[in-house]
């Protein structure tokens, strides 16, 4: 039981360091790849480039937000309330790593915190 205990802190330990340093390299790629249009504050620019901290969209599943990423997004959206109608380019020469890595940073910075962690395995599951 003790063994037991003792086992389910380590793992647990484990995923909060690979966390971590998923979401410093996140904040690394994020500004080379993202900022420029959604900003170092994540707020974007109304009506142009939609918000990413504390968006309604950013709780979406894991699925859509990797998909956003790998495909891209345009036509008609409502964020946080406010209309956009933008194309944004998919980004789908980024590697698995570092969309995984973004992910787990834009969910955890600007007041985001949305549970699970995005891995490397569930972008390459939906890259085509
Ligand atoms: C060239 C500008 C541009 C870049 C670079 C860009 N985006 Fe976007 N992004 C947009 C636009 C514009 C939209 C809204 C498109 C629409 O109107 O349908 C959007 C929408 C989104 C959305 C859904 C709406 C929301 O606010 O939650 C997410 C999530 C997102 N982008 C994440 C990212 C991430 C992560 C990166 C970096 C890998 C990135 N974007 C790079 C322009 C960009």
């Amino acid at each position: 039981m003790v063994l037991l205990t003792l086992g389910v802190l380590v793992v647990s330990f484990q995923q909060d360091k690979t966390v971590k340093e998923s979401i410093a390299r996140g904040k690394e790629a994020y500004a080379l790849y993202c900022q420029n249009c959604h900003m170092e504050d994540g707020k974007g620019q109304e009506g142009v480039f939609p918000p990413l901290g504390k968006s309604d969209f950013m709780q979406r599943p894991i699925a859509d937000l990797i998909n956003i990423v790998l495909k891209g997004q345009s036509g008609a959206i409502t964020v946080n309330g406010v209309s956009y109608n933008n194309i944004m380019p998919a980004q789908d020469y980024l590697t698995s790593e570092q969309i995984a890595d973004i992910l787990n940073y834009t969910r955890n910075s600007w007041g985001n915190r949305l549970k699970g962690m995005v891995t490397p395995e569930q972008v390459n599951h939906l890259r085509e």
